[in-house]
């Protein structure tokens, strides 16, 4: 990366930032003195999990009813957990309530990540962004709308679950001297307004002379996807009993994977080939060479086919259904592929 690269970020972003930051309850305009860490701590909180929108009406609500860390401190717990009701995650508004007490009664929020992350409720990313935020010091903020902007700015090749260290590392190297929380905020702003997840605008990105994945003419490929993990597979046997130019036919149990269908007699779909397990007949079942393989949403399924003629047994539910007309019997694909593989025998 040339010397000048990381200077030219920080500075063509604080100077978009300074014309575009949103207005947001809990913020300072850019380039003022710090805001109230009070403010600062209660927002980073309620954005854990919830989207600037929707967190919005509530910061009103609490910094109305409860102004300070002193204030909260002395919330009756009831009424805190109804007011947060709504945002989800209640885990967030006790570790609010009990980090409120401790900071009432350390007598002040603490500047620096390493004391802020003794506090409940508060990880790395919340440390850094109240110190960068609320204490103006240089600390690295790395959110998911950060992740993607610095995933793009420099193309890099590897997902980002495995690529954290490295995008932490050039969040770093881009990470201003000074206005560091303003810094972390524009990236914030331009991840949630400009470089979005699916259709980046980058005609407007102040940062488009620098960013690699524009450079590439595919933007939007990066942050690369992770391989989605490989599915499950498990095993069946489809039953082809036929009676002359009849095929039985079964209706599916109405609960369960291709609930009420017709479909052609199965056994259990198991992690190991079930054989003749399930079958709908004694009969002199036959297995074919072929399977029938077929991709579910959560698993793969390889299809063992076993053919017979009906000796005339008493057959418990069912109809028998001209073969020459399976076609029209509306099988879901996965049996409409084997009656196919039997059809040709
Ligand atoms: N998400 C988390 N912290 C934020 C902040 N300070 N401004 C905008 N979005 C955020």
């Amino acid at each position: 990366m040339p010397d000048n690269k990381p200077r030219a970020i920080a500075v063509d972003l604080l100077s978009w930032y300074d014309a575009n930051a949103r207005d947001l309850p809990w913020r300072a305009p850019p380039g003022t003195n710090a805001p109230d860490s009070y403010r600062v701590w209660l927002s980073e909180i309620m954005l854990q999990q919830t989207q600037v929108a929707s967190a919005r009406p509530y910061f009103e609500k609490f910094t109305a009813r409860w102004p300070s860390f002193d204030a909260l401190a002395a919330a009756d717990d009831s009424e805190l957990m109804a007011a947060w009701a709504g945002l989800g995650y209640y885990a967030r508004a006790r570790n609010l309530l009990a980090c409120a007490r401790a900071v009432a009664a350390l007598g002040g929020l603490p500047g620096t990540e390493a004391e802020l992350r003794q506090l409940p409720g508060i990880g790395g990313y919340t440390a850094a962004a109240i110190a960068a935020i609320a204490f103006g010091q240089r600390a690295v903020v790395v959110d998911a709308n950060v992740e993607r902007v610095v995933a793009r700015l420099f193309a890099l090749a590897d997902p980002p679950p495995g690529a954290k260290k490295r995008i932490h590392a050039l969040t770093d190297s881009i990470t201003p001297q000074s206005r560091a929380g303003d810094f972390a905020q524009a990236m914030m702003d331009l991840g949630s307004g400009i470089c979005t997840a699916r259709s980046p605008r980058c005609l407007l990105c102040p940062l488009r002379p620098d960013c690699a994945a524009f450079a590439s003419g595919h933007p939007e490929a990066y942050p690369v996807k992770a391989a989605k993990a490989a599915k499950p597979q498990r095993y069946g046997t489809i039953f082809w009993l036929t009676r002359g130019e009849q095929v039985l036919l079964v209706r599916r149990p109405a609960k369960g994977l291709l609930g009420g269908m017709r479909a052609l007699p199965t056994g259990p779909w198991a992690h190991t080939p079930p054989g003749l397990e399930g079958a709908p007949a004694p009969a002199g079942w036959q297995m074919r060479d072929e399977t029938a393989a077929h991709g579910f949403t959560h698993f793969n399924l390889q299809l063992a086919l076993a053919a017979a003629e009906s000796g005339g047994h008493e057959i418990a539910d069912g109809e028998w259904w001209p073969i020459a007309e399976i076609e029209s019997a509306g099988l879901p694909t996965v049996f409409a592929k084997a009656a196919r593989i039997f059809g040709r025998y």
